[in-house]
């Protein structure tokens, strides 16, 4: 039946007989996973629609719907699904009768399983083109089957199943492509024994939406609006919306294993903020150029860290997955069903501007959007019910891709009336109309210029014809997918199990999920009343007060280690002030390591008197690596301070470890170097604050024990080895430290207890521990640990 017909119903259908004779060629596509639930919502119907709309252009298909179902039951579920193909709306019945029945003629069920199956499929393309005198085009594999089926099915495809030289094969796969970064890893490089990276095609239906695949031609097409606006000045905020009101019930045991970040943060969503922020390559549609783009955009992405995101898990989701996965009353899941996290990206495009990404299940709508908001710098003199939302710049501004749903229940995009009129192509845009009683963002719809498609298409269908024309830019190639796992994968690894906060569901979330952000963290406005008590003696922790006592018979300051930092951070800028207001400037010499972070960040956030331009910045002592290695200590006090601060270049004074393109060799004689300039530019070469860090072995600087480099003698800085890697650094001295006028130590943390326990009872023993020689000789010394590390 199947055979013999391709030619025969090309001309039965009336569409180009002469070109059919001369066809351009054959496409067999072949649907994996053909009797399942997203080719029965999505995937027959895409195919039908590539048939309508490629058969006219000469080309011929057959369609061979898989499964490893035998032939009675395969058959029975896969035409149950194809009774429900539609045509476009403005196909007459008859004409849609006729063409369901073509295609239904064209369409096949088949079992394969087994390496011969794959073979026989092979066979039978074979012989009927042949018969049909056809040429092959190409072959279309799509993947709608679980993740652990691809590995088989890949190397039957490859090992029995390639079309023959001269055509093209396309493999399309569907998510999830792992579960993290290590997996994701695993699952490509299996595919790459079997595919070329040309002939694999991921999806993610976000691509296809039209909303979506519309933001490149946007902007564009719109190039001549965008170009000033679309940057750190000009952009307030973006939001990148996905919010649904289902729950997962049904779909457990995938969801317990993915929740919200993997199931749409890591891929649909980022991919709308690949698309909203990379530089616009100059041809948009070609693909190499876009995905480079994308590529090098991936890399501007700035590391998420714990605050950056908040979590949620609707009430009912844990009773579901107890219920689905058989666990016990005792089973409580951490899987997130929500979150909102906060992005940054490291470029002069998008520095500083925050992207906000959210997604859940269980909401009180479903509605997709992305909302880029303007900043608003106009102060208008007029009372606001004049304002004319062309002319006025009080207004918002705002440019939004309605990605679907919600009130507006379309894909549409938006853009504010005082922004500009965009251009939008003929023939598949047009203007919205008809619905003036609409309001968007708080706003009349007639604020804006508004353009929704004059079709709906679904993604799937939009992606199959992107295939099909082999327009890889709407497709996740592996590099991309890397990037993305490689970007969320620390959130993954560290945060993402942490217990999330539970909520209702619907509208009686009321508040509960909205979130803030406050100095680049995320967090909850409304915040859970838990209050944790001290066991000891029922006091809250926030009612100890910070504890000033003797430590080593020196100034101790003790408490919390929030509290402390805040603490240190408030004294050394008081000496900052004191020393700027005295001598004109003040130099203080800073430990690398983690411990100093957190002050890095008090100070960036809380000290906006901060004296920074009369400010010096120097360091104790360096790692032997580059400086935008991540080990080097010079790197990190740049990414965690200097680059939030002002302090003047001239101000800035890394340690010289690279010299002649090499790293701490004698001879190039750093920190000769570095001591000439401290005696250049420090009076006295005596620094206002040098601030320690102490090891748990008692090294500070990068004097460790068991040494006496560095102990004596009248150099300032010298190289020493460090029994870690990197095991070469440049360090200050000891005398030197010692000729300090003030010496501050911080010690936090729980694993520094032993040290700090052994230290306070020690005399001066710098050759075991160094720290116990840091003695200033006419400046003081003050100790700032933290209660983990003086209490354990
Ligand atoms: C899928 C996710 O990829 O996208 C689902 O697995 C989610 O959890 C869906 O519901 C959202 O897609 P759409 O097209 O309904 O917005």
């Amino acid at each position: 039946m199947f055979r013999r017909m391709i030619l025969s119903l090309v001309f039965f259908l009336g569409i180009v007989p002469s070109m059919a004779r001369e066809s351009r060629g054959h496409i067999s596509v072949v649907l994996l996973g053909a009797t399942g639930d997203l080719a029965k919502k999505y995937l027959w119907q895409g195919l039908f629609q590539l048939y309508l709309d490629e058969v006219s252009n000469g080309h011929t298909f057959t369609f061979h719907g898989a499964a490893t179902a035998d032939l009675e039951k395969g058959r029975r579920l896969m035409y149950g699904h194809l009774k429900n193909l539609a045509c476009p709306l403005d196909v007459p019945p008859d004409r849609c009768a006729m063409l369901k029945d073509q295609f239904l003629r064209l369409t096949e069920y088949r079992q394969l399983k087994t390496e011969e199956d794959y073979a026989s499929l092979n066979r039978e393309i074979r012989t009927v083109l042949d018969q049909e005198d056809l040429e092959e085009v190409g072959r279309i594999f799509y993947f709608s089957v679980p993740p652990f089926a691809y590995g088989e099915i890949a190397r039957h495809i490859n090992s029995s199943c390639r079309p023959p030289t001269g055509a093209w094969l396309r493999v399309v796969l569907e998510k999830p492509f792992g579960q993290d970064l290590q997996s994701a890893q695993q699952l490509a490089e299996e595919l790459k024994t079997f595919f070329k990276e040309e002939e694999v095609y991921r999806v993610d239906h976000y691509l296809g939406k039209q909303t979506v695949a519309h933001i490149l031609p946007f902007r564009d097409q719109n190039r001549k609006h965008l170009d000033p606006i679309w940057n750190r000045h000009h952009v307030e905020r973006v939001e990148i919306v996905l919010k649904e009101t289902v729950d997962v019930k049904n779909r457990t045991s995938f969801y317990e294993e993915y929740g919200v970040i993997r199931d749409v943060l890591q891929n649909h969503l980022t991919e709308v903020l690949m698309l909203l922020t990379m530089e616009l390559p100059a041809n948009v549609s070609n693909s190499e150029d876009v995905l480079r783009h994308k590529l090098q955009t991936f890399a501007s992405l700035q590391g998420l860290e714990r605050s950056s995101i908040v979590l949620g898990q609707y009430e009912a989701y844990n009773s579901h997955v107890r219920e689905e996965l058989q666990k016990g009353q005792d089973y409580f899941s951490r899987t997130p069903t929500f979150a909102g996290v906060l992005v940054h990206l490291d470029n002069l495009r998008w520095e500083g501007v925050p992207f906000i990404l959210t997604s859940g299940k269980v909401l009180d709508e479903r509605v997709g959007y992305v909302r880029v908001l303007f900043k608003n710098r106009a102060y208008c003199t007029q009372h606001e019910t004049t304002w004319d939302a062309k002319e006025s710049q009080c207004k918002p501004k705002q440019l939004i891709f309605y990605i679907g749903h919600g009130e507006l229940n379309s894909p549409a995009i938006l853009v504010s009336r005082n922004l500009f009129k965009p251009t939008m192509p003929q023939g598949t845009w047009k203007e919205l109309l008809d619905r003036p009683q609409l309001r968007l963002f708080g706003h009349s719809i007639s604020d804006y210029y508004a353009y929704v498609p004059v079709a709906d298409l679904d993604a799937y269908a939009v992606l199959i014809s992107h295939i099909y024309h082999g327009k890889k830019e709407s497709f996740v190639t592996t590099e991309n997918l890397l990037a993305a796992w490689g970007f969320w994968n620390r959130l993954l690894t560290n945060w993402v199990n942490e217990v999330p906060r539970v909520y209702p569901g619907g509208q009686e979330n009321g508040h509960l999920l909205d979130f803030e952000i406050i100095g680049g963290e995320v967090s909850f406005v409304m915040k859970e009343t838990l209050e944790v008590m001290d066991a000891k003696n029922g006091q809250t922790p926030d009612q100890y007060k910070t504890i000033q006592s003797r430590f080593r018979q020196s100034r101790l300051i003790t408490a919390w280690s929030e509290e402390l930092i805040a603490h240190l951070a408030a004294d050394i800028e008081k000496v900052a002030i004191s020393t700027v207001s005295r001598s004109g400037s003040f130099h203080v010499a800073l430990s690398g390591g983690s411990s100093p972070l957190a002050l890095f960040k008090q100070l960036v956030l809380h000290h906006y008197g901060f004296p920074w331009r009369h400010t010096h910045l120097w360091l104790v002592d360096e790692r032997c690596v580059p400086l935008d290695d991540p080990e080097s200590n010079f790197g990190n006090l740049y990414e965690h301070l200097i680059r939030h601060v002002r302090v003047p270049y001239f101000n800035v004074h890394p340690m010289p470890v690279h010299l002649n393109r090499r790293l701490c060799v004698e001879e190039d004689k750093g920190p000769e170097l570095y001591a000439n300039e401290i005696g250049a530019l420090v009076a006295n070469a005596s620094f206002d604050l040098v601030l320690l860090g102490l090891g748990a072995d008692g090294h500070t600087a990068s004097l460790f024990p068991h040494s006496s480099v560095g102990l004596e003698g009248n150099q300032e800085v010298i190289f020493t080895e460090s029994p870690v890697k990197p095991h070469q650094r440049m360090t200050f001295a000891l005398p030197f430290i010692n000729k300090a006028r003030r010496v501050w130590v911080l010690v936090m943390g729980k694993g520094k207890h032993d040290i700090v326990t052994v230290v306070s009872r020690a005399g001066n023993e710098p050759k075991k521990w160094p720290i116990s020689g840091v003695n200033p000789t006419s400046g003081q010394i003050a100790w700032y640990v933290d209660y983990e590390a003086l209490l354990g």
